[in-house]
């Protein structure tokens, strides 16, 4: 695969609303983006990905924008945002935009003008059909809970939404949408945009004649994914899109995607095709739940994450290229999924990110992550604020379920467990902001902050420096073959990359445990490239390693230096 810069960056991701406040609102604004870039920059990465920050109801989280050209007056004006850019582009960074194609929020005015009159034009921008047998047009179960499709008195018609019902999903069959589309990607090329991280974007075309599903348990309605995600005819719509809008404007592009196989997924991403340029495959982090289910956990056992990781590097080796996460908006603190919060939180942060960031792909730092943040743990349900959250809380307590219940489920798996408030400092609201903010700061804010962080040499912050300095430029990372030792161990997370001579091994301990892990012969005389507890417990003669709990360590041997190589 020709080398691309994008395949050697890093990627922080923000949520505006909860990385800083500046103007005391207790919301986060742009200005509070301008204000941190020099804490960004210095965490050593390329891109700075913004969840939306354009004009929306907030129905869910801004993933429903009522218009995609002005700046949302929460956040600030379209001078601030034009500040932002000019400033992330001095600092020699990148700017990538969250891009919603898949749905707007039902008061863009292409929705209201399609709610007024069957004849409008832009009626046929959105999915409407009339009734089955009384009742919907099919028993397709909504994302966020629910059924997908909304009834409108006024048409007798009902649309589909495979969101929240404030998010009405797109028609791109119809060329008239997709000419919007391209043409709101280019004036923001103009607004001097790097790239596009494309929202749901596997979702874009659905079976027409919406069959009915098999129901979910106690429920009418039924996941119909296979109905609405990743249909042969979106190839089409990527390649458009790449050809008329990314290649063209030399814009890098990120998908999220799920529920694909690893013939789509090379079909997407397959450098020949010209469609995306990375996967960001979301279903990776759904190992610790019952199928679709994000309610439904089980307990997070280690070969399961080591599974998942392992088929996508091999599915994406050479035929694409992978955003590497283990955090974002849309999930709980890894932290505090991952590893050990309680008793080894720094450790156990730092290890995740050793785990995590020397696969190949492109690592995507979620807000916080680099701190070692941990879910926020509230002790009442109205601290909850996110749709799905609440949804799902209404359809349990209807079901008869406790609240008890409910407070436990959402402080471990809902999306507000990520989004709170970023902690800055040990100040009044964590620094976060000087009003009270639009959710309540993590309790733990006094011993984990920026401020302490950043003058504590073996801080989370200072390792999360460290190694995505080490990483740059690591021909075995860029290029190299990734390959899991000891898949089945309960325990342990290992896995080597080669490219020529070079050798690179990340060893992780998941666990509170000693564990004694021999290094493989071909290893032997390897230099250390970064660990988390200092210098490890290596017997050289034996190549025996006794690792300590959650302790974390790369190796490298014959590294190459030469670029060119
Ligand atoms: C993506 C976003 C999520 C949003 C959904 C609908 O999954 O990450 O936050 O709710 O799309 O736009
Ligand atoms: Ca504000």
């Amino acid at each position: 695969m020709s080398h691309k810069y994008w395949q050697d960056m890093a990627v922080y991701q923000i949520y505006p609303k909860s990385f800083y406040d500046s103007n005391g609102d207790g919301i986060g604004d742009l200005r509070g983006i301008i204000e941190k870039l020099d804490y960004i920059a210095e965490l050593g990465v390329d891109m700075i990905w913004s969840s939306p920050f354009f004009l929306s109801p907030w129905a869910d989280g801004g993933y429903d924008v009522a218009d995609y050209r002005s700046i949302d007056p929460q956040f600030g004006t379209m001078e601030d945002f034009d500040e932002l850019i000019a400033g992330i582009h001095s600092r020699g960074m990148k700017f990538m935009m969250d891009f919603v194609g898949n749905h707007t929020s039902d008061e863009h005015v292409w929705f209201m003008e399609a709610l007024s009159d069957r004849q409008s034009p832009y009626h046929d921008y959105y999915i409407f059909r009339k009734g089955r047998n009384g009742g919907e047009p099919s028993n397709w179960a909504s994302i966020f809970g629910g059924s997908a499709w909304e009834y409108v008195p006024s048409l007798d018609e009902y649309y589909l939404h495979l969101f929240a019902k404030k998010q009405p999903d797109l028609n791109w069959e119809n060329p008239r949408v997709v000419k919007e589309v391209i043409d709101i990607l280019e004036k923001k090329k103009k607004k001097g945009v790097d790239g596009y991280r494309l929202d749901a974007i596997n979702y874009l075309y659905k079976d027409p004649s919406f069959p009915d599903v098999e129901p979910m348990e106690g429920s009418r309605y039924g996941f119909a994914t296979e109905h609405y995600a990743n249909k042969p005819r979106i190839h089409d719509h990527f390649k458009r899109l790449h050809d008329e809008v990314m290649e063209k404007h030399g814009l890098t592009t990120v998908a999220e995607v799920a529920y694909l196989d690893e013939e789509t997924a090379r079909g997407y991403a397959d450098p020949s095709r010209g469609e995306l340029d990375a996967l960001y495959p979301f279903d990776l982090l759904n190992i610790d739940q019952e199928g679709y289910d994000k309610f439904a956990p089980v307990p997070f056992e280690l070969p399961r994450l080591k599974k998942a990781l392992a088929h996508w590097q091999s599915v994406m080796h050479d035929h694409g290229w992978l955003a590497l996460f283990i955090g974002n908006h849309d999930q709980p603190r890894a932290l505090s999924r991952f590893g050990d919060e309680k008793s080894y939180p720094s450790r156990s942060a730092k290890l995740l990110a050793n785990a995590m960031y020397f696969l190949q792909g492109t690592p995507y730092i979620y807000q916080g992550d680099e701190l070692g943040m941990t879910n926020p743990h509230y002790s009442s349900l109205d601290q909850f604020r996110d749709v799905e959250a609440l949804n799902a809380l209404s359809d349990g307590l209807r079901r008869g379920e406790s609240s008890e219940h409910w407070l436990d489920l959402l402080n471990r798996r809902s999306r507000d467990c990520g989004t709170a408030p970023i902690s800055w400092t040990d100040g009044e609201n964590a620094g976060f902001s000087s009003g009270k903010p639009w959710m309540d700061v993590c309790s733990n804010y006094r011993e984990i902050n920026a401020e302490i962080e950043e003058k504590d040499p073996d801080s989370v912050l200072s390792f999360y420096k460290r190694l995505l300095r080490i990483r740059k430029g690591l021909h075995s990372v860029i290029y190299g073959e990734t390959v899991f030792l000891e898949l089945e161990d309960p325990d342990l997370l290992i896995y080597e990359r080669r490219y020529k001579n070079e050798i690179l091994i990340s060893i992780n301990n998941f666990s509170g445990k000693e564990r004694i892990y021999r290094l493989p012969d071909d290893l032997c005389g390897a230099d250390l490239l970064i660990s988390n507890l200092g210098e490890p417990r290596f017997d050289p003669g034996s190549q025996m390693l006794s690792l300590r709990p959650w302790e974390a360590i790369t190796f490298i041997k014959n590294k190459i230096t030469d670029p060119n190589e």
